[in-house]
């Protein structure tokens, strides 16, 4: 199979090797230590805002997971790629994916939390659109972090 986003199970649903994965992948990528538990219970339904990037071997590469927060607007709880594969347009095909269906149900805001010494996301939320609207204290341990939303 060639590498492609799939749509997600319910983090509940998930398989050990898989929670393993993905706490990997969030430590790497972003730094933040996850427990088993607490990727069980983040709480994402099965939808377009569910993604997870198979490599050729089935192998989880890179994860979109967001939620329905209210009945207007779609939370990022989780985004993170591989650095094999980040920079490369994955992340963007997830971003749009999501961001299509979301818009197809009535969703009409985006938001997310994020690091505040991440430029990169940073700036890849500012190209979609999105603006920094708080400042977060002691929401991260190594430093503030940053509220951004956007219209959908
Ligand atoms: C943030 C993240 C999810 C973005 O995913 P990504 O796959 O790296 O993003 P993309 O490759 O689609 O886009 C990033 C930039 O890469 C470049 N790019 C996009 N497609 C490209 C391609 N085909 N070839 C080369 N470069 C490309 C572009 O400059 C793009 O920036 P722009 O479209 O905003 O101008 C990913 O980098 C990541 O996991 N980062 C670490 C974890 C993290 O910070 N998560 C967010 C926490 S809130």
């Amino acid at each position: 199979m060639p590498v492609e986003w799939c749509l997600g199970v319910s983090p509940k649903s998930l398989d050990e090797f898989s929670i393993e994965t993905i706490k990997q992948l969030f430590l790497d990528q972003t730094g933040e230590v996850y427990s088993n538990q607490s990727v069980r219970h983040l709480p994402i339904p099965e939808w377009d805002g569910n993604l997870v990037l198979l490599d050729e071997n089935n192998m989880i590469r890179g994860l979109l997971w967001a939620n329905k927060f209210s009945a207007t607007r779609v939370r990022i709880v989780a985004f993170a790629i591989d650095s094999d594969y980040k920079g490369k347009g994955w992340g963007t095909k997830a971003w749009n994916h999501m961001v299509d269906s979301a818009r197809g149900q009535g969703f009409k805001e985006i938001q997310l939390e994020v690091r505040g010494d991440n430029e990169f996301a940073i700036e890849f939320y500012r190209n979609r659109g999105m603006e920094i609207i708080q400042t977060l204290e002691g929401y991260y341990r190594a430093g503030i972090g940053y509220v951004m939303r956007g219209n959908l």
